[in-house]
């Protein structure tokens, strides 16, 4: 993974959500935390070009997001706040087939694909559920299957254990740990992110802090006081 802010700035409507930020990441897992509206989601969708910078750069894995946004995009799997919104499909099986649309596979293979992400998160027994039934942990890693699916390098998580009762987030959590993919995960759940090698805290649309887990935590703890 290699990921790079040059003078990187969001707006909405000339206001100014993400001051400008330089940065380059590289480690497989990386948190991203602070207050309600400090930014983090829209840092998390500049990534992928799902939001293009107002001014400077984006370049994921060597891709322009605004000059080069499919294939940026095609490097990152990125799972929404709220994933259900993602499922659009009334089968758990079609909707993770979805992700390979543009593929020329065969139906054998296609089939083959769905039910080796599914495996991969243990929830082969979801195959043949309909969507909108799952269970919020369900509906998290079918997500997470749905994406995984598309062999991303860079995998996006916003506020994945949100709404999830402790089991599920412990499931979540684990799951998350076990993935070889890169991973980005934007969380209020502080415990998720705690032996991440890098942390980067958001305030009022600004880095403010960028380390070790533990000291970008301590900072949080502070900033919120
Ligand atoms: N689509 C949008 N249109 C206008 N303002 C937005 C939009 N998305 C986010 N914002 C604003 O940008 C700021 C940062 O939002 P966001 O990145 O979602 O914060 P966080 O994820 O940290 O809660 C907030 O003030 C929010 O209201
Ligand atoms: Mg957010």
């Amino acid at each position: 993974m290699d990921i790079v802010f040059d003078q990187a700035q969001a707006s909405f409507d000339q206001r100014v959500v993400l001051q400008p930020l330089s940065l380059r990441l590289t480690e497989r897992r990386i948190g991203v935390i602070g207050l309600n509206g400090s930014g983090k989601s829209t840092f998390s969708r500049l990534i992928n070009g799902l939001l293009l910078p107002s001014s400077g750069r984006v370049v994921t894995n060597g891709h322009d997001t605004a000059t080069d946004t499919a294939k940026a995009r095609a490097e990152v799997g990125y799972i929404f706040q709220n994933p259900a919104h993602q499922i659009v499909l009334p089968l758990v099986r079609e909707d993770i087939a979805l992700g390979l649309h543009t593929r020329r596979l065969s139906k054998d293979d296609r089939d083959r694909a769905v039910l080796a992400a599914l495996e991969r998160l243990d929830i082969a027994h979801l195959l043949d559920r309909r969507a909108h039934e799952l269970s919020g942990g369900e509906v998290q890693l079918a997500a997470l299957a749905a994406v995984l699916v598309t062999e991303p390098d860079i995998v996006i998580m916003d506020e994945p254990t949100n709404q999830l009762d402790l089991r599920n987030r412990n499931l979540v959590q684990r799951v998350i740990n076990a993935l070889k993919e890169n991973v980005i995960v934007v969380t209020h759940d502080l415990g998720l992110i705690a032996d991440f090698p890098r942390v980067l805290l958001f305030h009022d649309g600004q880095l403010v802090h960028d380390g070790p887990a533990a000291e970008t935590i301590d900072h949080y703890y502070r900033l919120a006081a």
